[in-house]
């Protein structure tokens, strides 16, 4: 599952400071989310999660209209093109579109464009199709194809030319006699859904890139630096709009008209798009399309309104990244009846453990689904996160007639079970109590709905995450070995363990391919990470538990720890004691008993140290470990002095002890010692030139020692 983020701030009551700081943020994450969808092909959020961030944008630009940035989210388009091609300047930029979701947003844009030209008729729309591919920009000049740009940041784009030649779809030399001296003409790269099957079907056989979507493998098939590979790639092309335009090839152009011509002049149109007189007409064919929209072949995601007319087109103009002469009327979620084949469990690097649906694929919302997610074992079971019933409590099982839904999302779900199709023979789903990947035993804390590994130290699909935490800086904190480091050396399976960290240097030894001739490495470097792992090699105990990436011991819970048991031994010894008395309802065991009773630790967290330690295959790994560095003992509170749980404060100047003699002293003693004098003072122990605390311990009525009566207490 991810991790659970704040919730934002409510807009109504955003302060202009505090709506600069959210405009900030939102813009950093959906850069990175156009980073993922346009330059790496390989999205993390749904369609519908990206309009609500945009949305969320635009509310807070609307209240603060001075904090909209030329940078805004709202004013750009797409992410800056990725590194390796070489970049193309679009003539004109290459904008997005609006979205309506609704009969009545249409309604509206429509209204928006008769009041703006102050119109009393209803515009001519061209309704099309909107092909879920990627847009590209074809610059020709007196017919030639001069170059071919992908939309990139909407003002510059990928240089694409050589691999847009193979593209059957797309002319090099422009048919026809009205061709104009130069013109950027525009449209979507698709790949029909059968061609994108067999290609994923090919990749999956040679063991190469297997994509997630028509889009994806259009998007993929096209940025090949090797050309050759683009031109084995069935990528279609349907021609729609044009940037640039030196002269229009007829008299009053439409967009219509426009359509016609392109196809005149050698590209593939979209048989689908129609002319339409008014709003009804345009919205009955959103419902024609919608509805036939799995037979077309290829990916739809709406469809797109445009006025006809250019001359009005080019009077409506743009209102920032969006042009007020078209907007996208998108489709809802789709759905669609398949068979649940078997669930699989996947294991997350936080360790959580994630069913997911073996579909036999079918296509939903035009995309093929093979996947699907099913959330954790209560979804399965049919109880919601609130505990309430979800699909009136009906359970999922393997052999299930299932319904998929995916909302332009990336990871489709199943969202309802066809109880009249369900085989007699179909077996409850049992959760597993095993990790499938490392066999630790799985757990679930009594309120989450998730289920863990508890194979911290051992488990692979954790191991990276481990290690990373491993070494943080309240951890091992070793110097030059951080996260880049320890992904690195994990995937070269040169540090798998944490013990591993520590036999580095005699492995290296060994070793034919030596740390010191890697790059970025030298004699020096490699000197200072082996004597900074050395460093570390006599770690505090309290380190050492929060190292471990134990679930809730965090920093404050691994000193609540280790100033409990005070040494590594008592610990272990301590926890495999409490871990034998798990299985027993309740844990009546002495030592769990103990360890819940430590002030400040809860049964939250005793429960997660001691299911580690349940898991012998972790106590191997710290066994393994502690051959390899010694820990340090914690001085610990004592509760059999006479000043065990007092609470002193020193002042004035001392001469017998310095104070933090005095401070060390009282605390091995199991004193507090604190800084400033209250009602719960029970000792002040003054030196010479006391001033205020002195008189205050007075007026309080506070026990008030010398240094020698102090010293006479604790006994010398
Ligand atoms: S017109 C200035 N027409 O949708 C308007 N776009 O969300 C230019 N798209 O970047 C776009 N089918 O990649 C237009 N028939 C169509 C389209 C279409 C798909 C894509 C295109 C554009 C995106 C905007």
């Amino acid at each position: 599952m991810a991790k659970s983020s704040k919730t934002p701030p409510d807009i109504s009551t955003l302060t202009k400071p505090k709506a600069k700081i959210e405009l900030m943020r939102l813009s950093l994450e959906m850069e990175a989310h156009n980073a993922r969808y346009y330059q790496d092909d390989a999205p993390t959020i749904s369609d519908a999660a990206y309009d609500a961030l945009r949305k969320r944008v635009e509310a807070i630009e609307a209240k603060f209209p001075d904090l909209v940035k030329s940078d805004s989210p709202t004013q750009t388009v797409g992410a800056a093109p990725a590194r390796g091609f070489a970049k193309i300047q679009h003539a004109v930029p290459m904008l997005s579109l609006g979205n309506a979701f609704s009969d009545e947003e249409v309604t509206e844009f429509v209204e928006r464009i008769q009041r703006f030209l102050k119109l009393d008729e209803i515009p001519a729309l061209v309704a099309e199709p909107k092909i879920d591919g990627l847009s590209l920009s074809l610059r020709y000049e007196n017919g030639e194809l001069i170059h071919a740009a992908t939309r990139g940041d909407g003002f510059t784009g990928e240089d694409v030319t050589a691999n847009v030649r193979t593209i059957k779809d797309i002319p090099n030399t422009l048919k026809g006699k009205h061709v104009p001296a130069a013109c950027e003409l525009r449209g979507e790269v698709y790949m029909l859904k059968s061609d994108f099957l067999a290609l994923n079907k090919k990749q999956e056989e040679a063991g190469d890139t297997v994509f997630a979507n028509p889009r994806n493998s259009a998007a993929g098939s096209l940025r090949q630096k090797d050309v050759s590979i683009t031109a084995s790639r069935p990528l279609k092309f349907f021609a729609y709009a044009w940037g640039e335009m030196s002269d229009y090839p007829m008299a009053e152009p439409t967009q219509h008209a426009m359509i016609a011509w392109l196809h005149k002049a050698g590209f593939t149109v979209n048989p689908e798009i129609t002319l339409c007189k008014s709003v009804d007409e345009a919205l009955a064919f959103y419902r024609r399309i919608g509805e036939g929209r799995a037979k077309l072949g290829y990916d739809i995601d709406g469809v797109v309104y445009k006025v006809d007319r250019i001359d009005w087109q080019a009077r409506l103009g743009f209102a920032g990244r969006a042009p007020r002469w078209a907007i996208a009327h998108k489709f809802a979620a789709e759905q669609a009846t398949t068979i649940l084949e078997k669930i699989d469990i996947q294991v997350g690097r936080t360790g959580a453990l994630t069913p997911v649906a073996r579909l036999t694929p079918v296509t939903v919302g035009g995309v093929v689904v093979s996947n699907a997610t099913l959330h954790n074992a209560d979804y399965i079971k049919g109880i919601g996160n609130d505990g309430q019933p979800l699909r009136d409590g009906v359970d999922i099982r393997e052999g299930d007639t299932v319904i998929v839904q995916r909302a332009g999302d990336v990871i489709p779900q199943v969202v309802n079970v066809v109880l009249d199709k369900r085989p007699s023979a179909a077996k409850p789903y049992a959760f597993p109590d095993k990790c499938p990947v490392c066999g630790s035993h799985a757990t679930r804390e009594n309120d989450e709905v998730v289920t863990r590994c508890t194979g911290a130290l051992v488990c692979p699909a954790q191991a990276v995450e481990k290690l990373k935490h491993f070494v943080s800086r309240l951890a091992f904190d070793i110097d030059g070995l951080g996260d880049k480091q320890i992904q690195e050396f994990y995937d070269e399976g040169i540090i798998m363990h944490p013990v591993d960290i520590f036999t580095l240097a005699k492995r290296d030894e060994r070793s034919s391919k030596k740390l010191r001739d890697r790059e970025g490495y030298g004699e020096v470097s490699v000197r200072n990470l082996f004597a900074a792992i050395d460093e570390r090699r006599k770690i505090e105990l309290n380190r050492l538990i929060f190292a471990l990436g134990i679930r809730h011991i965090g920093e404050g819970n691994a000193k609540l720890l280790a100033r409990h048991y005070g040494s590594f031994a008592v610990f272990r010894e301590a926890m495999l004691a409490a871990a034998v008395g798990l299985a027993d309802e309740g844990n009546t065991s002495e030592a769990y008993q103990d360890l819940n009773n430590i002030g400040g630790v809860g049964e939250i967290v005793a429960d997660a140290v001691v299911e580690f330690f349940a898991e012998q295959r972790n106590v191997k790994a710290l066994d393994e470990l502690l051959g390899e560095i010694e820990v340090l003992d914690v001085a610990r509170a004592k509760t059999d002095t006479p000043v065990a749980g007092k609470t002193v404060v020193f002042t004035g100047s001392l001469t017998k002890f310095t104070r933090d003699e005095a401070k060390a002293s009282a605390e091995r003693l199991g004193a507090k010692v604190a800084g400033s004098v209250s009602k719960k003072t029970d000792y002040v122990v003054a030196g010479e030139d006391a001033g205020s605390k002195l008189t205050k311990a007075r007026d309080l009525g506070v026990a008030v020692l010398t240094e020698d009566e102090w010293l006479a207490l604790i006994g010398g």
